[in-house]
């Protein structure tokens, strides 16, 4: 599995630790920066890593902005991604399961380092169900 990480100044301390504990586990991973907590512009760094996910260079993204709207919102002006802005456990493993998320996007200023941690475990270790949901996933394309 590779994972695409990106993030605006905001998410920037956030990535860094994430990347570390994914590499730990053996995990390849591709950086879209930032690269530091100068002020940036999310989506210089979301559509990078849109094109990546659709295009198949990487399995799926975390992405990481300060509410994780901004960069989120912008992941999904892109039609093969399906970001979903994930705050804990549960929706993390819904957004897999339901939506078939390709794209995890994380509110760094409002979860801590730890919560993150599992967010990003329970996105990237939980699979799709399927059928119905299958169903619904494909009426989302206008
Ligand atoms: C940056 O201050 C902040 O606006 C950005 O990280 C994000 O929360 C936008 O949606």
């Amino acid at each position: 599995m590779k994972i695409g990480f990106a993030a605006d100044h905001a998410g920037y301390e956030l990535k860094t630790f994430l990347i570390a504990m994914v590499k730990n586990r053996g995990i390849e991973i591709v950086d879209f920066g930032t690269n530091s907590t100068a002020s940036v512009d999310y989506p210089d760094y979301a559509h990078p890593l849109a094109i990546a996910v659709e295009s198949g260079a990487v399995d799926c993204g975390i992405a990481i902005c300060g509410t994780g709207n901004g960069i989120s919102i912008t992941l999904n002006k892109h039609q093969k991604i399906r970001s979903a802005l994930c705050w804990n456990t549960e929706i993390a493993a819904l957004a897999r399961q339901h939506n078939d998320a390709n794209i995890c996007s994380l509110p760094a200023r409002f979860i801590s380092e730890n919560e993150a941690a599992k967010i990003v475990e329970t996105f990237i270790s939980t699979a799709f169900e399927g059928g119905r949901h299958q169903r619904r996933v494909d009426k989302i394309k206008n």
